[in-house]
């Protein structure tokens, strides 16, 4: 073991040139998955609670893709936001052409972008009730009859051209039936992201504004008010495990943990059981108390945000989905991080 004094650890912290040589981890703008917010309007429209995310029309959707690809970033998530009048209790305009998510997806492969196109599989932004399925009647979740309903909307996705479909509504069974449809429908290569660490977590509020969909109790109906009965819990770690070896068993082929600052146990937990690419996404919450820090503080947002996304790296995330991948992308280009 080395100690002082022959040994003192300010000799290579003492010059920014002998730092980047011990420097362990870094990010690239390679490692960054941009999540981004679309809706049916003629103009975007910003988000309260998530300083400078807007909800994004199909023209600034387009600029943002090529923006993402400037800044060296390589794939997009895209979530929808959906109107009152085309959600119902089944949420089945996810199955429908016309939905934006299809519009959106059917839009940018046109313009041959070298991005990944990544959506989201769950009904919550389609149901009138912001769960992530199919209601039964105790007011919770139908589990089975909830997988068919997204394994369809997987192959809709894919017809449309998404690269990776992103399950994060939290089913049982759900990787397995999905990967099963895809085949069946001939999309081999279509690849599934797992929401495997996908925890019932109180971060999420700004992207439940942001598309509209908290669970809510409707007039005279029993309904499930959060997403406990689906979503981890949040004091447990060996269940992680579990769900990774399950949704890999399944056919998954990259894992995520989510959210990613009071979940790094997880993320290193996870990528040091299985072989398998590990994503943490750095979720609503998490982009939106750095962001009111900054503000609060007077500071750059950057080297914060920087500093959160490193964590993940160190942890043993491959890629992170950030609300900030552009920017922070961008701030790695100009040396600025
Ligand atoms: C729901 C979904 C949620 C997020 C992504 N997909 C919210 C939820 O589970 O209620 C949250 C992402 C974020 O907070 O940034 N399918």
């Amino acid at each position: 073991m080395r100690s002082f004094p022959s040994f003192r650890s300010r000799r290579m912290r003492k010059h920014t040139w002998s730092r980047a040589l011990i420097t362990e981890n870094r990010l690239h703008p390679e490692n960054l998955i941009l999540p981004v917010f679309i809706h049916d309007a003629s103009k975007s429209e910003p988000i309260p609670s998530m300083p400078g995310v807007m909800r994004l029309c199909i023209n600034d959707f387009l600029y943002t893709c090529e923006t993402a690809v400037r800044a060296g970033v390589p794939a997009i998530a895209i979530f929808p936001v959906v109107t009152a009048d085309k959600k119902d209790a089944t949420g089945s305009h996810a199955l429908e052409d016309s939905s934006i998510v299809i519009q959106a997806l059917q839009a940018a492969k046109t313009r041959q972008l070298p991005l990944g196109y990544i959506t989201d599989i769950a009904l919550d932004p389609y149901t009138t009730h912001g769960h992530d399925g199919i209601l039964q009647e105790d007011g919770t979740v139908d589990n089975d009859r909830t997988i068919q309903q997204l394994a369809q909307q997987a192959v809709v996705h894919a017809q449309a051209g998404a690269d990776i479909v992103a399950p994060s509504d939290m089913q049982d069974g759900r990787i397995g039936t999905i990967r099963k449809a895809l085949d069946r429908n001939k999309f081999l290569e279509t690849s599934i992201l797992a929401y495997t660490a996908k925890y019932a977590s109180s971060f999420y509020g700004p992207f439940r504004e942001a598309i509209g969909a908290n669970p809510l109790k409707e007039s005279g109906k029993k309904i499930a008010t959060d997403k406990k009965h689906y979503q981890m819990n949040i004091a447990n770690r060996q269940e992680a495990i579990h769900a990774a070896e399950q949704n890999l068993a399944e056919g998954a082929d990259c894992l995520m943990v989510k959210p990613s600052m009071p979940y790094l146990d997880i993320i290193q937990t996870i990528s040091q059981h299985t072989q398998a690419p590990v994503f943490a996404y750095q979720v609503s919450g998490e982009y939106s108390m750095i962001k009111l820090l900054a503000q609060s503080t007077q500071q750059d947002s950057i080297t914060l945000l920087h500093e959160s996304l490193l964590s993940c790296k160190r942890a043993g995330a491959q890629a992170i989905l950030s609300y900030a991948a552009t920017e922070i992308a961008q701030a790695l280009q100009a040396g600025i991080v």
